[in-house]
Protein backbone atom coordinates (compact mmCIF):
# COMPACT_ATOMS: atom_id res chain seq x y z
CA UNK A 1 0.00 0.00 0.00
CA UNK A 2 3.15 2.21 -0.19
CA UNK A 3 1.76 4.37 -2.89
CA UNK A 4 -2.23 4.61 -1.25
CA UNK A 5 -3.67 7.93 -2.65
CA UNK A 6 -4.80 9.34 1.14
CA UNK A 7 -6.92 12.53 1.56
CA UNK A 8 -7.25 14.94 3.93
CA UNK A 9 -9.78 17.48 4.55
CA UNK A 10 -9.39 20.25 7.63
CA UNK A 11 -12.23 21.81 9.02
CA UNK A 12 -12.22 24.86 11.79
CA UNK A 13 -10.37 23.73 15.21
CA UNK A 14 -7.74 23.86 17.12
CA UNK A 15 -7.11 20.54 16.51
CA UNK A 16 -6.02 21.63 13.26
CA UNK A 17 -2.38 21.46 14.32
CA UNK A 18 -2.25 17.75 14.89
CA UNK A 19 -2.98 16.67 11.01
CA UNK A 20 0.78 18.45 10.73
CA UNK A 21 2.33 15.16 12.43
CA UNK A 22 0.04 12.57 10.67
CA UNK A 23 0.76 14.22 7.51
CA UNK A 24 4.41 14.06 7.74
CA UNK A 25 4.05 10.50 9.44
CA UNK A 26 2.07 9.18 6.17
CA UNK A 27 4.09 10.90 3.88
CA UNK A 28 7.78 9.85 5.54
CA UNK A 29 6.09 6.10 5.35
CA UNK A 30 5.14 6.77 0.83
CA UNK A 31 1.69 7.38 1.07
CA UNK A 32 0.64 9.66 -1.69
CA UNK A 33 -1.09 12.91 0.90
CA UNK A 34 -3.28 15.48 -0.16
CA UNK A 35 -5.09 17.98 2.02
CA UNK A 36 -8.10 20.23 1.87
CA UNK A 37 -8.18 22.95 4.37
CA UNK A 38 -11.26 25.28 4.34
CA UNK A 39 -11.07 28.45 5.37
CA UNK A 40 -11.23 28.49 8.61
CA UNK A 41 -8.86 25.33 9.18
CA UNK A 42 -6.34 27.90 7.11
CA UNK A 43 -6.60 30.07 10.56
CA UNK A 44 -5.42 27.27 12.61
CA UNK A 45 -2.64 25.69 10.46
CA UNK A 46 -1.40 27.77 7.55
CA UNK A 47 -1.07 25.80 3.87
CA UNK A 48 2.22 26.33 3.71
CA UNK A 49 3.06 24.35 6.63
CA UNK A 50 1.03 21.16 5.45
CA UNK A 51 2.02 22.03 1.82
CA UNK A 52 5.72 21.65 2.95
CA UNK A 53 4.67 18.24 4.95
CA UNK A 54 2.46 16.41 1.95
CA UNK A 55 4.82 17.55 -0.86
CA UNK A 56 1.73 18.48 -2.78
CA UNK A 57 0.24 21.93 -2.73
CA UNK A 58 -2.83 22.15 -0.62
CA UNK A 59 -6.23 22.43 -1.93
CA UNK A 60 -7.65 25.55 -0.19
CA UNK A 61 -11.15 26.92 -2.62
CA UNK A 62 -13.01 26.09 -5.14
CA UNK A 63 -12.61 27.91 -8.50
CA UNK A 64 -10.01 30.12 -6.99
CA UNK A 65 -8.02 29.48 -10.30
CA UNK A 66 -4.97 28.68 -8.16
CA UNK A 67 -5.12 25.04 -8.35
CA UNK A 68 -3.10 23.10 -11.21
CA UNK A 69 -6.20 20.84 -11.30
CA UNK A 70 -9.02 22.43 -13.51
CA UNK A 71 -12.52 21.02 -11.29
CA UNK A 72 -10.30 19.76 -8.14
CA UNK A 73 -13.48 18.60 -6.20
CA UNK A 74 -14.21 15.84 -8.57
CA UNK A 75 -10.26 15.51 -9.24
CA UNK A 76 -9.53 14.96 -5.75
CA UNK A 77 -12.69 12.68 -4.99
CA UNK A 78 -11.53 10.54 -8.23
CA UNK A 79 -7.66 10.61 -6.97
CA UNK A 80 -8.69 9.47 -3.22
CA UNK A 81 -8.57 6.10 -2.29
CA UNK A 82 -9.32 7.01 1.15
CA UNK A 83 -10.92 10.25 2.31
CA UNK A 84 -10.56 11.73 6.10
CA UNK A 85 -12.22 14.46 7.60
CA UNK A 86 -10.41 15.53 10.19
CA UNK A 87 -10.60 17.87 12.44
CA UNK A 88 -14.29 17.63 11.68
CA UNK A 89 -16.32 20.67 12.77
CA UNK A 90 -19.90 20.73 13.79
CA UNK A 91 -20.76 22.62 10.57
CA UNK A 92 -18.98 20.19 8.37
CA UNK A 93 -20.22 16.73 9.92
CA UNK A 94 -23.50 19.21 9.16
CA UNK A 95 -22.91 19.81 5.68
CA UNK A 96 -22.11 16.13 4.76
CA UNK A 97 -24.82 14.28 6.27
CA UNK A 98 -27.18 16.72 4.28
CA UNK A 99 -25.31 17.02 1.42
CA UNK A 100 -24.43 20.57 0.97
CA UNK A 101 -21.50 21.59 -0.91
CA UNK A 102 -20.79 25.48 -0.61
CA UNK A 103 -17.14 25.04 -1.00
CA UNK A 104 -14.13 22.64 -1.88
CA UNK A 105 -14.16 20.34 1.09
CA UNK A 106 -17.91 19.92 1.40
CA UNK A 107 -18.33 19.34 -2.65
CA UNK A 108 -15.37 17.04 -2.70
CA UNK A 109 -17.39 14.79 0.58
CA UNK A 110 -20.06 15.05 -2.02
CA UNK A 111 -18.15 13.54 -4.99
CA UNK A 112 -16.30 11.41 -3.51
CA UNK A 113 -16.94 7.36 -3.29
CA UNK A 114 -13.77 5.89 -1.47
CA UNK A 115 -13.78 5.24 2.10
CA UNK A 116 -14.97 8.12 4.38
CA UNK A 117 -13.75 8.46 8.07
CA UNK A 118 -14.16 11.64 10.48
CA UNK A 119 -12.55 12.76 13.41
CA UNK A 120 -14.82 15.01 15.70
CA UNK A 121 -13.06 18.11 17.35
CA UNK A 122 -15.32 20.70 18.61
CA UNK A 123 -16.70 22.05 22.50
CA UNK A 124 -18.49 19.38 24.67
CA UNK A 125 -22.21 21.18 24.02
CA UNK A 126 -21.74 21.28 20.23
CA UNK A 127 -20.77 17.48 20.20
CA UNK A 128 -23.20 16.78 22.39
CA UNK A 129 -25.79 18.52 20.68
CA UNK A 130 -28.70 15.98 19.45
CA UNK A 131 -28.31 17.52 16.07
CA UNK A 132 -24.72 16.55 15.69
CA UNK A 133 -25.24 13.23 17.36
CA UNK A 134 -28.15 12.84 14.88
CA UNK A 135 -25.62 13.87 11.80
CA UNK A 136 -23.13 11.56 12.98
CA UNK A 137 -25.29 9.05 13.12
CA UNK A 138 -26.64 9.48 9.79
CA UNK A 139 -23.23 9.35 8.50
CA UNK A 140 -22.26 6.33 10.50
CA UNK A 141 -24.91 4.63 9.15
CA UNK A 142 -23.91 5.43 5.59
CA UNK A 143 -20.86 3.63 6.37
CA UNK A 144 -18.13 6.02 7.57
CA UNK A 145 -16.32 5.50 9.93
CA UNK A 146 -16.60 7.89 12.89
CA UNK A 147 -13.65 8.10 15.46
CA UNK A 148 -14.44 9.15 18.27
CA UNK A 149 -13.23 12.32 20.43
CA UNK A 150 -12.07 11.50 23.53
CA UNK A 151 -12.92 13.30 27.04
CA UNK A 152 -10.49 16.14 28.24
CA UNK A 153 -9.97 19.04 28.91
CA UNK A 154 -10.80 21.22 25.81
CA UNK A 155 -9.60 24.72 23.76
CA UNK A 156 -12.49 26.24 25.43
CA UNK A 157 -11.52 25.41 29.31
CA UNK A 158 -14.62 23.06 29.43
CA UNK A 159 -14.11 19.44 30.39
CA UNK A 160 -16.20 17.12 28.41
CA UNK A 161 -15.81 14.93 24.96
CA UNK A 162 -14.83 16.33 22.20
CA UNK A 163 -11.47 16.60 22.00
CA UNK A 164 -10.06 15.12 18.48
CA UNK A 165 -8.64 11.52 18.63
CA UNK A 166 -4.79 11.32 18.07
CA UNK A 167 -2.25 11.01 15.15
CA UNK A 168 -1.51 7.71 16.09
CA UNK A 169 -4.95 7.18 16.10
CA UNK A 170 -6.09 8.60 12.95
CA UNK A 171 -3.45 6.70 11.42
CA UNK A 172 -4.13 3.29 12.64
CA UNK A 173 -8.08 3.44 11.11
CA UNK A 174 -6.53 4.83 7.55
CA UNK A 175 -4.40 1.55 7.40
CA UNK A 176 -7.07 -0.50 8.70
CA UNK A 177 -9.35 0.71 6.11
CA UNK A 178 -6.83 0.57 3.34
CA UNK A 179 -5.81 -3.02 4.21
CA UNK A 180 -9.03 -4.27 3.82
CA UNK A 181 -9.48 -2.24 0.34
CA UNK A 182 -6.56 -3.82 -0.16
CA UNK A 183 -7.87 -7.50 0.68
CA UNK A 184 -11.21 -6.98 -1.39
CA UNK A 185 -9.08 -6.27 -4.12
CA UNK A 186 -6.78 -9.21 -4.03
CA UNK A 187 -9.97 -11.43 -3.39
CA UNK A 188 -11.74 -9.96 -6.82
CA UNK A 189 -8.28 -10.94 -8.38
CA UNK A 190 -8.95 -14.45 -7.31
CA UNK A 191 -5.41 -13.67 -5.12
CA UNK A 192 -5.57 -16.75 -2.67
CA UNK A 193 -2.66 -15.89 -0.62
CA UNK A 194 -4.77 -13.83 1.73
CA UNK A 195 -6.34 -16.47 4.54
CA UNK A 196 -5.48 -14.37 7.23
CA UNK A 197 -8.82 -12.35 6.74
CA UNK A 198 -10.36 -15.83 5.35
CA UNK A 199 -13.89 -13.13 5.30
CA UNK A 200 -12.51 -10.52 3.02
CA UNK A 201 -14.79 -9.62 0.39
CA UNK A 202 -18.02 -11.37 2.34
CA UNK A 203 -20.90 -9.35 3.39
CA UNK A 204 -22.09 -10.40 7.01
CA UNK A 205 -25.14 -9.30 8.56
CA UNK A 206 -25.29 -9.61 12.11
CA UNK A 207 -28.39 -8.81 14.54
CA UNK A 208 -27.81 -8.24 18.34
CA UNK A 209 -29.73 -6.96 21.09
CA UNK A 210 -33.33 -7.43 22.99
CA UNK A 211 -36.24 -5.33 21.33
CA UNK A 212 -38.35 -2.82 22.61
CA UNK A 213 -42.30 -2.96 22.30
CA UNK A 214 -43.86 0.02 23.22
CA UNK A 215 -46.79 0.48 25.35
CA UNK A 216 -47.16 3.99 26.00
CA UNK A 217 -44.38 7.09 26.09
CA UNK A 218 -42.65 5.85 28.66
CA UNK A 219 -43.05 1.83 29.36
CA UNK A 220 -42.51 -0.65 27.03
CA UNK A 221 -42.42 -4.69 27.09
CA UNK A 222 -38.52 -6.37 26.76
CA UNK A 223 -35.76 -8.55 27.99
CA UNK A 224 -32.55 -9.04 29.25
CA UNK A 225 -30.30 -9.13 26.57
CA UNK A 226 -26.95 -7.18 26.56
CA UNK A 227 -26.03 -7.57 22.91
CA UNK A 228 -22.50 -8.86 23.35
CA UNK A 229 -22.52 -11.98 21.78
CA UNK A 230 -24.40 -10.29 18.61
CA UNK A 231 -21.37 -7.58 18.98
CA UNK A 232 -18.67 -10.19 19.77
CA UNK A 233 -19.58 -11.42 15.98
CA UNK A 234 -19.50 -8.57 14.03
CA UNK A 235 -16.20 -7.58 15.72
CA UNK A 236 -14.90 -11.23 14.93
CA UNK A 237 -16.11 -10.23 11.55
CA UNK A 238 -14.60 -7.47 10.38
CA UNK A 239 -11.59 -8.44 12.28
CA UNK A 240 -11.30 -11.52 9.38
CA UNK A 241 -11.78 -8.98 6.70
CA UNK A 242 -15.97 -9.16 6.20
CA UNK A 243 -18.10 -6.35 5.16
CA UNK A 244 -20.00 -5.88 8.30
CA UNK A 245 -23.63 -4.95 9.19
CA UNK A 246 -24.95 -4.66 12.89
CA UNK A 247 -28.44 -4.27 13.05
CA UNK A 248 -28.61 -3.76 16.56
CA UNK A 249 -31.61 -3.15 19.25
CA UNK A 250 -31.03 -0.48 22.27
CA UNK A 251 -27.81 -1.87 24.32
CA UNK A 252 -25.61 -0.43 26.03
CA UNK A 253 -22.83 -1.20 24.22
CA UNK A 254 -20.21 1.22 21.99
CA UNK A 255 -20.62 0.93 18.70
CA UNK A 256 -18.35 -0.98 16.45
CA UNK A 257 -15.48 0.96 14.74
CA UNK A 258 -15.64 -0.48 10.92
CA UNK A 259 -18.91 -1.67 10.81
CA UNK A 260 -22.26 -0.28 9.62
CA UNK A 261 -24.81 0.43 12.56
CA UNK A 262 -28.23 -0.53 11.62
CA UNK A 263 -30.22 1.19 15.18
CA UNK A 264 -33.65 -0.60 15.50
CA UNK A 265 -36.02 -0.72 18.61
CA UNK A 266 -38.80 -2.92 17.94
CA UNK A 267 -38.91 -6.39 16.48
CA UNK A 268 -41.19 -4.53 13.62
CA UNK A 269 -37.76 -2.21 12.46
CA UNK A 270 -35.58 -5.12 12.95
CA UNK A 271 -37.78 -7.52 10.22
CA UNK A 272 -37.98 -4.60 7.84
CA UNK A 273 -33.76 -3.76 8.10
CA UNK A 274 -33.07 -7.19 8.41
CA UNK A 275 -34.84 -7.99 5.20
CA UNK A 276 -33.36 -5.12 3.59
CA UNK A 277 -29.87 -6.41 4.73
CA UNK A 278 -30.33 -9.83 3.90
CA UNK A 279 -30.68 -9.38 -0.45
CA UNK A 280 -26.74 -9.28 -0.58
CA UNK A 281 -25.67 -10.90 2.18
CA UNK A 282 -23.43 -14.36 2.49
CA UNK A 283 -23.73 -15.10 5.80
CA UNK A 284 -26.64 -13.86 8.43
CA UNK A 285 -26.64 -14.17 12.12
CA UNK A 286 -29.72 -13.54 14.19
CA UNK A 287 -28.08 -13.26 17.78
CA UNK A 288 -30.70 -10.67 18.59
CA UNK A 289 -33.26 -11.93 21.35
CA UNK A 290 -36.22 -11.10 19.64
CA UNK A 291 -39.80 -10.16 21.53
CA UNK A 292 -42.08 -12.40 20.34
CA UNK A 293 -45.20 -11.03 20.94
CA UNK A 294 -45.81 -7.16 20.72
CA UNK A 295 -48.76 -4.81 22.39
CA UNK A 296 -52.22 -4.92 20.63
CA UNK A 297 -52.29 -1.06 21.34
CA UNK A 298 -50.07 1.64 21.53
CA UNK A 299 -51.23 3.92 23.36
CA UNK A 300 -50.08 7.61 22.11
CA UNK A 301 -50.55 8.89 25.93
CA UNK A 302 -49.28 8.00 28.91
CA UNK A 303 -51.84 5.38 30.48
CA UNK A 304 -53.35 6.20 33.69
CA UNK A 305 -53.54 2.94 37.11
CA UNK A 306 -57.19 2.00 37.23
CA UNK A 307 -58.60 -1.04 39.22
CA UNK A 308 -56.61 -3.52 40.99
CA UNK A 309 -55.29 -5.74 37.40
CA UNK A 310 -54.83 -4.98 34.56
CA UNK A 311 -55.20 -6.75 31.45
CA UNK A 312 -53.30 -5.76 28.11
CA UNK A 313 -53.67 -7.87 24.92
CA UNK A 314 -50.19 -9.08 23.34
CA UNK A 315 -50.30 -9.94 19.54
CA UNK A 316 -47.44 -12.34 18.00
CA UNK A 317 -44.19 -10.83 16.22
CA UNK A 318 -42.92 -11.83 13.15
CA UNK A 319 -40.32 -14.52 13.29
CA UNK A 320 -37.97 -12.63 11.24
CA UNK A 321 -34.99 -15.98 10.99
CA UNK A 322 -38.18 -18.33 10.13
CA UNK A 323 -38.91 -15.53 7.44
CA UNK A 324 -34.85 -15.28 6.38
CA UNK A 325 -34.69 -19.18 6.24
CA UNK A 326 -38.13 -18.97 3.94
CA UNK A 327 -36.42 -16.63 1.39
CA UNK A 328 -32.63 -17.91 1.51
CA UNK A 329 -30.76 -16.94 -1.15
CA UNK A 330 -28.53 -19.56 -3.51
CA UNK A 331 -25.20 -19.84 -1.29
CA UNK A 332 -26.16 -17.82 1.66
CA UNK A 333 -25.57 -19.14 4.92
CA UNK A 334 -27.89 -18.78 7.67
CA UNK A 335 -27.00 -18.85 11.36
CA UNK A 336 -29.89 -18.88 14.35
CA UNK A 337 -29.53 -18.63 18.04
CA UNK A 338 -31.80 -20.87 20.45
CA UNK A 339 -31.83 -19.32 24.25
CA UNK A 340 -33.74 -22.61 26.73
CA UNK A 341 -33.87 -23.02 30.10
CA UNK A 342 -34.49 -26.85 29.85
CA UNK A 343 -34.33 -29.46 26.91
CA UNK A 344 -31.63 -27.51 25.13
CA UNK A 345 -31.19 -29.83 22.49
CA UNK A 346 -34.51 -31.27 21.46
CA UNK A 347 -35.77 -27.32 21.32
CA UNK A 348 -32.93 -26.28 19.56
CA UNK A 349 -32.79 -29.00 16.23
CA UNK A 350 -36.94 -28.04 16.26
CA UNK A 351 -35.77 -24.44 15.73
CA UNK A 352 -33.17 -25.57 13.44
CA UNK A 353 -35.21 -27.25 11.41
CA UNK A 354 -38.58 -25.08 11.28
CA UNK A 355 -36.03 -22.09 10.75
CA UNK A 356 -34.25 -22.98 8.00
CA UNK A 357 -31.23 -22.88 9.29
CA UNK A 358 -27.70 -24.13 8.25
CA UNK A 359 -26.33 -23.36 11.50
CA UNK A 360 -28.03 -22.97 15.03
CA UNK A 361 -26.17 -21.83 18.00
CA UNK A 362 -27.90 -23.14 21.39
CA UNK A 363 -27.26 -22.24 25.04
CA UNK A 364 -29.04 -21.93 28.22
CA UNK A 365 -29.55 -19.95 30.28
CA UNK A 366 -28.90 -21.96 33.69
CA UNK A 367 -25.23 -22.80 32.59
CA UNK A 368 -23.00 -21.16 34.53
CA UNK A 369 -20.95 -18.82 31.86
CA UNK A 370 -23.57 -18.76 29.77
CA UNK A 371 -26.43 -16.21 28.65
CA UNK A 372 -27.38 -12.90 28.46
CA UNK A 373 -25.01 -10.28 30.55
CA UNK A 374 -22.10 -12.34 30.51
CA UNK A 375 -18.66 -12.16 28.67
CA UNK A 376 -18.12 -15.82 28.61
CA UNK A 377 -20.65 -18.56 26.65
CA UNK A 378 -21.14 -22.40 26.65
CA UNK A 379 -23.01 -23.51 23.48
CA UNK A 380 -23.84 -26.38 21.18
CA UNK A 381 -23.85 -25.96 17.28
CA UNK A 382 -26.37 -27.50 15.68
CA UNK A 383 -25.82 -28.79 11.97
CA UNK A 384 -29.00 -30.65 10.44
CA UNK A 385 -26.99 -33.61 10.71
CA UNK A 386 -24.94 -33.29 13.90
CA UNK A 387 -24.74 -31.52 16.90
CA UNK A 388 -21.11 -30.01 18.67
CA UNK A 389 -21.07 -29.55 21.83
CA UNK A 390 -18.67 -26.46 23.06
CA UNK A 391 -16.90 -25.97 26.30
CA UNK A 392 -17.11 -22.51 28.55
CA UNK A 393 -14.90 -19.61 25.51
CA UNK A 394 -15.24 -16.42 25.46
CA UNK A 395 -17.86 -14.57 22.88
CA UNK A 396 -15.02 -13.15 20.80
CA UNK A 397 -14.30 -16.37 20.46
CA UNK A 398 -17.20 -17.92 19.90
CA UNK A 399 -17.15 -15.25 17.42
CA UNK A 400 -14.81 -16.45 14.81
CA UNK A 401 -15.63 -20.06 15.16
CA UNK A 402 -19.31 -19.36 14.04
CA UNK A 403 -17.72 -17.14 11.07
CA UNK A 404 -15.35 -20.13 10.18
CA UNK A 405 -17.59 -22.37 10.76
CA UNK A 406 -20.02 -20.60 8.50
CA UNK A 407 -17.16 -20.12 5.64
CA UNK A 408 -16.91 -23.97 5.52
CA UNK A 409 -20.60 -24.53 4.95
CA UNK A 410 -20.47 -22.73 2.52
CA UNK A 411 -17.40 -24.12 0.57
CA UNK A 412 -18.66 -27.41 1.63
CA UNK A 413 -16.15 -27.88 3.75
CA UNK A 414 -16.12 -30.05 6.59
CA UNK A 415 -17.29 -27.66 9.91
CA UNK A 416 -16.28 -30.28 12.30
CA UNK A 417 -12.45 -29.41 11.19
CA UNK A 418 -12.72 -25.85 12.82
CA UNK A 419 -14.92 -27.06 15.94
CA UNK A 420 -13.07 -30.10 17.00
N1 LIG B 1 -36.25 -15.05 16.38
C1 LIG B 1 -36.73 -14.26 15.36
N2 LIG B 1 -37.96 -13.70 15.45
C2 LIG B 1 -38.74 -13.91 16.52
C3 LIG B 1 -38.27 -14.72 17.58
C4 LIG B 1 -37.00 -15.28 17.48
O1 LIG B 1 -36.03 -14.07 14.38
N3 LIG B 1 -39.94 -13.36 16.57
C5 LIG B 1 -34.93 -15.68 16.24
C6 LIG B 1 -33.91 -15.29 17.28
O2 LIG B 1 -33.13 -14.19 16.87
C7 LIG B 1 -33.07 -16.55 17.39
C8 LIG B 1 -34.04 -17.66 17.07
O3 LIG B 1 -35.12 -17.06 16.36
O4 LIG B 1 -32.04 -16.57 16.43
C9 LIG B 1 -34.59 -18.40 18.26
O5 LIG B 1 -35.07 -17.47 19.19
P1 LIG B 1 -35.66 -17.97 20.58
O6 LIG B 1 -36.16 -16.79 21.36
O7 LIG B 1 -34.71 -18.92 21.26
O8 LIG B 1 -36.87 -18.90 20.13
P2 LIG B 1 -38.31 -18.62 19.58
O9 LIG B 1 -38.33 -19.00 18.15
O10 LIG B 1 -38.76 -17.25 19.92
O11 LIG B 1 -39.13 -19.73 20.39
P3 LIG B 1 -39.51 -19.80 21.96
O12 LIG B 1 -39.54 -18.38 22.46
O13 LIG B 1 -40.81 -20.46 21.96
O14 LIG B 1 -38.42 -20.61 22.61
Amino acid sequence: MESAHILIGLSGSIAAFKIATLVSSLTKQGYEVRVIETKHAASFIGPLTLAALSHNEVYMDEFDGTNEAMIPHIELSRWADVFLIAPADANILAKAAHGLGDDLLSSTILAATCPMLAAPAMNVHMYENPATQANLQTLHERGWTIIDPAYGMLACQEAGRGRMAEPEELEKNIKAILENKAIAASVAQGDSSIDQKPLAGKRVVVSAGPTQESLDPVRFLSNHSSGKQGYAIARAARDLGAQVTLVSGPVSLEALQGVRMVPVVSALDLEKAMIEEARDADFIIMAAAVADYRFKDHHEQKMKKTGDVLTLELVKNPDILAGLGQNKKPGQILCGFAMETENLDTNARVKLESKNCDLLIANNLRTKGAGFQTDTNVVSLLFPDHTEHLGLQSKEALGHTILKTMLALQKGEDPDVIVR
